[in-house]
């Protein structure tokens, strides 16, 4: 039996809801519970509603469960955040500042913090944007998340808390839908191929994204977390790379398996936010200090997508 007990918040979430799965085969059902502003959305399982805003809620869920890890899903992504950034700032900030300020009090073992490639803006090499490249995001999820960074390194430093975080590219999955964020279109454009409809993209053609398939994803989190302590020299955010690619790309490897699948192109707001980051990165920090490698490239991951979705919209 797993000495773990595991609290997810935001486990409804895009990766929650996959990772939360991932963790229980790894601890076990009864180890790891899941918690969400939502009501449980088809979930199996230990499940909780929590708002990460409400500091004291944690700190019970933390004593009662015994909790010795948790996972910090819950933030409002690039896109969203644009429409109301004062309150993306207090939420994602606020989060964040509860379950540190929770972990260190209860003197959690380890914490989990998403970070993004949306940390990246002006004045960065675009290709293999580069671990220790400038910081400068221009939208307001970016701004939270690199502060996040720096207050993850800061309560390592100052109260040698082991919080362990990566800069996730953009996901892409079957299991669940993305919400709010600007590389959303990269899972969308495989729903609407695999009910045999066009795609109108939010992107234009050639704007080239850094991407990682879900399962590489979750395991890259898993890898990072049981990773020994001696291998994790960076206390800000690992930079993980997938692959990378732009909407004409992912259509042209859709058409490939659906050759009569359509792309247009009407761009809008997020593609000036995607012009701020990175085209690819750079993931040689990870690769060295953990041992990170992803397993899929564009083409498997189409493949996977369309198989998964395809036994999805059956059974539906
Ligand atoms: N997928 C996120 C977004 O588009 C990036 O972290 O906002």
């Amino acid at each position: 039996m797993s000495k773990e007990s595991i609290l997810v918040i935001g486990a409804n979430g895009q990766i929650g809801s996959v990772l939360t799965g991932a963790l229980r085969k790894e601890f076990g059902e009864k180890n790891v519970w899941a918690t969400d502003i939502r009501a449980a959305n088809g979930y199996e399982g230990q499940f909780e509603l929590l708002n990460v805003m409400d500091a004291k809620a944690i700190a019970s869920a933390v004593e009662r469960h015994n909790i010795t890890q948790v996972y910090h899903l819950a933030a409002i992504l690039s896109a969203k955040g644009e429409q109301n950034p004062l309150q993306t700032w207090d939420i994602n900030m606020g989060g964040l500042f509860n379950v540190f300020e929770v972990a260190r009090e209860k003197k959690v073992a380890k914490v989990f913090y998403p970070s993004s490639i949306a940390v990246f803006g002006a004045d960065i090499p675009r290709q293999m944007t580069p671990q220790d490249a400038v910081l400068k995001p221009t939208t307001v999820y970016g701004m939270s998340k690199s502060a996040g960074e720096l207050w993850s390194q800061y309560y390592h430093l100052k109260y040698d808390m082991d919080i362990r975080s990566l800069r996730y590219p953009g996901v892409v999955g079957w299991q669940s839908d993305p919400g709010g964020g600007t590389t959303d279109y990269a899972v969308d454009i495989y729903h609407y191929a695999e009910r045999g409809e066009d795609y109108n993209c939010f992107l234009s053609e050639n704007t080239a994204l850094p991407m990682i398939y879900m399962d590489d994803a979750i395991r890259a989190t898993l890898e990072l977390m049981d990773a020994a302590t001696a291998k994790i020299k960076v206390r800000t955010s690992y930079n993980l790379a997938g692959m990378s690619f732009s909407p004409v790309e992912i259509a042209a490897s859709i058409q490939k398996l659906k050759p009569g699948f359509n792309i247009s192109y009407s761009p809008d707001f997020r593609q000036k936010i995607a012009e701020s980051w990175p085209e690819s990165i750079d993931d040689s920090a990870a690769r060295t200090d953990w041992g990170w490698k992803p397993a899929f490239d564009l083409k498997k991951m189409t493949e996977d997508m369309l198989f998964h979705l395809k036994a999805k919209y059956q059974v539906v």
